[in-house]
């Protein structure tokens, strides 16, 4: 048995991570430490609301104090560390709140767990720390290249350099501390729980609704999609298997344009609800995002080449059970 903490398990990744570890691994208890922003919502986990293996905390990871305290009395095998601030134009107009959740709340965290005698040699079980990160503090690609694990840090937005920030503490925390932790950094995900601010449930929920469909520039932008039970997989992989000290990058192999995007996705709502007229007539171009980075694509062959992970769903099928997903929950988040 088991005991892990996730931090953030209230959010969109979370939600999926904390319900599919819940149903496949049946001896373990888990905790969900959330602050419950605008992003969290306790309702997406109520399915394991009252089950004795799980339990909710409603806590800010900026708060050191009790963050001391949850780490103390948990006593936890695992830790997956996922809660922040995520949405890059909120970072742009408010970059304190991400410099709170993410920085100080990371640091909070590695105090916490150094404190309880996390690390170093004389370790009598496996405890891992996994914080989730993103390849977004890669910055951003031309259009040729991958990031690898080694690709500089060089984050263009302030929730990037939030990120990127914790990404060193990780770091150092490994480096002086021999903490046993690990970070990830993941290309853009989707599927069931994202807040309707993240690029794919806007489009989806624009379609449902009539409104327009708001596309930064000309929507070249490309980006590489994951769906988001594969992010959880690797991740579970990692909590299993992954090695202390390391990095590993996690990607889709799925470079897609913004604007390739949207059209695909009128398709797909066209046969999932159609339309008397075509999706495709709400699509506005908009200004572009201040610093928009041009291009994301992960190599993840070192996950591939260590753990046997590959991100294995149908991109088309994933994205049809999301945009199903949003017709059937059409009052989500509320
Ligand atoms: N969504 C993506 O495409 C993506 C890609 C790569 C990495 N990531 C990373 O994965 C993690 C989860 O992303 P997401 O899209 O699920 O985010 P999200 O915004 O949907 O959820 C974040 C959760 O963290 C909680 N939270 C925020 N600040 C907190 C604080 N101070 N204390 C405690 N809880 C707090 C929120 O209430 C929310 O439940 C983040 O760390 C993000 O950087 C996301």
């Amino acid at each position: 048995m088991n005991k892990v903490l996730i931090t953030g398990g209230a959010g969109f990744i979370g939600s999926n991570f904390t319900l599919g570890y819940f149903k496949n691994n049946p001896e373990d208890q888990i905790v969900v430490l959330d602050k419950l922003t605008y992003a969290g919502r306790r309702k997406n986990l109520e399915a394991i609301a009252d089950s004795k293996r799980f339990r909710f905390i409603q806590a800010d990871l900026a708060d050191a104090g009790a963050v001391n305290r949850i780490i103390a009395e948990g006593d936890f095998d695992s830790i997956v560390h996922m809660a922040a601030e995520s949405h890059v134009d909120r970072s742009i107009d408010e970059p304190s709140v991400f410099i709170q959740a993410n920085i100080v709340g990371t640091a909070n965290l590695l105090d916490a767990i150094r404190g309880e005698g996390w690390g170093g040699d004389g370790q009598s079980r496996r405890r891992i720390f996994i914080h989730v990160s993103t390849d977004e503090v890669f910055g951003s690609l031309p259009a040729e290249g991958l990031f690898t694990e080694e690709s500089p840090i060089r984050p263009n937005s302030p929730y990037a350099a939030s990120k990127a920030s914790a990404d060193l503490l990780v770091r150092a925390a490994w480096k002086t501390h021999e903490l046993p932790v690990i970070s990830t950094h993941c290309s853009n995900n989707f599927g069931p729980y994202q807040f309707p601010e993240k690029l794919i449930p806007v489009i989806i929920r624009a379609c449902l609704s009539g409104a327009e469909i708001p596309v930064y520039g000309q929507g070249l932008n490309i980006r590489d999609w994951i769906f988001v039970d594969d992010h959880c997989a690797a991740l579970k992989l990692l909590l299993e298997k992954g090695r202390p000290g390391e990095i590993y990058n996690i990607g889709g192999n799925n470079e897609w344009r913004n604007i390739d995007i949207v059209n695909l996705i009128c398709e797909l709502m066209q046969e999932l609800k159609p339309s008397s007229g075509s999706y495709k007539d709400l699509i506005r171009f908009v200004s572009d995002r201040p610093g928009h980075d041009f291009r994301y694509a992960i190599d993840s062959s070192k996950m591939k080449r260590t753990l046997g992970w590959s991100a294995s769903k149908c991109f088309r099928e994933a994205m049809a059970t999301t945009i199903r997903w949003y017709i059937d929950n059409p009052r989500f988040p509320e």
